[in-house]
């Protein structure tokens, strides 16, 4: 396998080479990010996206099966035999015209890609699968993670499913009820830290190097590998052809980060014609990437980004004792591991970046419960992000939309009750008291 997929450093000065039967979640000469590439003259890859549509008749195939695995020439780094799958990536691309009206698109324009849908309820599932395949080929014993909730879940759910021990590391009252209650339950040992996200981080990565733990956070390449599909999946339920707009919340930046990747491999493959262009959401109260990218002009820049722009900015936010906070605790993150690689995506998609507010999200959240399958905070950031992209003429109405929903709608139901209940936005849809009484109840239905 070695010779057909490596892992490789994104720092165009150092581009060291590594095999995939190492484990390793930063480049061992330089610290920075690693990358899987492959040799594709060696992967039967199919001419054409839509050859991919023959592995439908073999759903018996659990490997033909997996949302993931179905695009397995895509990621080849390893031997069928090490694959990991509980069934992920069984997700839709969903027309609203509702949400289209809502955001300023015409109708048929906009579509949901709820990701909600997979075993442990948010994306994340994509990435598991393929990282913890991964973590078999190398005979890992031990994982570990930190997690604003999703990754915690997805990681406890495929470690217990392939009998890999689980280690989760997450911010003391920074998680929502769904996501911390998946993680007791399927087992993990769950390490709550006084501090945020970014704390946690940290911490996971130095455990895992004293302990030789297996990380999966999205520092973990192959993890970012599955993740791909999602963009996959949504060309190929769009027809096999991709979007205009890929819309995305941005947290630790591991999925925009993945689906530059794709579209940038797809197209090196003759597989597109066009990249879709991508806009990546962040929280107001999280918006690294928003200050750096639109206001400090941080670009790519060849795999050249100009680090003391990063570091000048990230010892402000230590001068200012500054902690994240919005609603959406998904994406409660200031330091996002991810954010070269994400540069780069945003370089090859010619992307975009925006902040919402915490009510604007609350408000596109009720709007998908109302008019979707409903979605998670974070998720719904994508909404808000396209109303005000609409709003400003960067995307104009006849596009085509795709906006990744993250998250179910069960992960944080606290903050859709209180949203509701509470009566805090023009959506809020709260339940009506009534007496005992037959007349009475009928009084009240409208
Ligand atoms: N949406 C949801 C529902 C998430 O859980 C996350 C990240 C994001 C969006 C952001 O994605 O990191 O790829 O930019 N959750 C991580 C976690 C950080 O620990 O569960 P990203």
């Amino acid at each position: 396998m070695t010779d057909v997929a490596y892992q490789k450093c994104i720092n165009p000065d150092c581009g060291a080479e590594f095999d995939c039967g190492q484990a390793m979640f930063k480049c061992p000469k330089c610290g920075e990010l690693l990358d899987i590439w492959y040799n594709w003259d060696k992967i039967k890859v199919p001419k054409k996206m839509s050859d991919f549509s023959r592995r439908w008749g073999s759903r018996d195939n659990k490997l033909d099966f997996s949302g993931v695995w179905r695009f397995r020439e895509l990621l080849n780094f390893c031997e069928d035999k090490y694959k990991v799958t509980i069934g992920e990536g069984q997700t839709v691309l969903q027309r609203n015209d509702a949400l289209a009206e809502y955001t300023g698109m015409n109708p048929g324009r906009l579509h949901l890609q709820y990701e909600g849908l997979n075993p442990s309820g948010s994306f994340k599932d994509n990435g598991m699968a393929a990282s913890f395949s991964h973590a078999k080929m190398v005979g890992a014993k031990s994982s570990a993670c930190a997690s604003t909730g999703n990754t915690s879940a997805a990681v406890a759910l495929y470690a217990h499913s392939c009998g890999v021990k689980c280690l989760v590391f997450i911010g003391s009252g920074r998680i929502a009820f769904g996501k911390l209650s998946q993680a007791m339950d399927y087992g993990a040992q769950t390490i709550q830290i006084l501090g945020d996200f970014d704390d946690c981080m940290r911490q996971v990565q130095a455990v895992c190097t004293k302990l030789g733990l297996y990380l999966l956070n999205s520092l973990n390449p192959f993890r970012l590998e599955g993740q791909k599909t999602i963009m996959y999946r949504i060309i190929e339920q769009s027809g096999w052809q991709p979007a205009d707009w890929i819309i995305v919340p941005g947290g630790n930046l591991g999925n925009s980060s993945a689906f530059g990747k794709a579209f940038y491999e797809l197209k090196q493959l003759g597989l597109i014609e066009k990249i879709p262009r991508m806009a990546i959401i962040n929280a107001t109260g999280a918006d690294t990437l928003t200050e750096l990218v639109n206001n400090r002009n941080l670009k790519w820049n060849d795999g050249r980004p100009d680090q003391s722009v990063i570091d000048g900015f990230y010892a402000e936010l230590t001068a200012r004792n500054f902690s994240p906070h919005t609603c959406a605790s998904a994406i409660e993150i200031s330091r996002p591991v991810n954010l070269k690689k994400c540069l780069r995506a945003i370089d090859i998609c010619n992307g975009v970046v925006r902040a919402v507010s915490d009510e604007e999200i609350k408000d596109a959240k009720a709007l998908v419960g109302k008019h979707g399958l409903g979605c998670e905070p974070a998720s719904a950031a994508t909404i808000a992000g396209l109303k005000h992209l609409r709003q400003e003429g960067i995307i104009a109405a006849g596009e085509k939309v795709a906006c990744v929903l993250t998250g179910h709608p069960l992960k944080d139901p606290e903050l859709t009750v209180n949203y509701h209940q509470k009566k805090q936005g023009q959506f809020s849809n709260p339940p009506i008291e009534a007496p005992n009484d037959l007349d009475e109840i009928i009084k009240l239905i409208n």
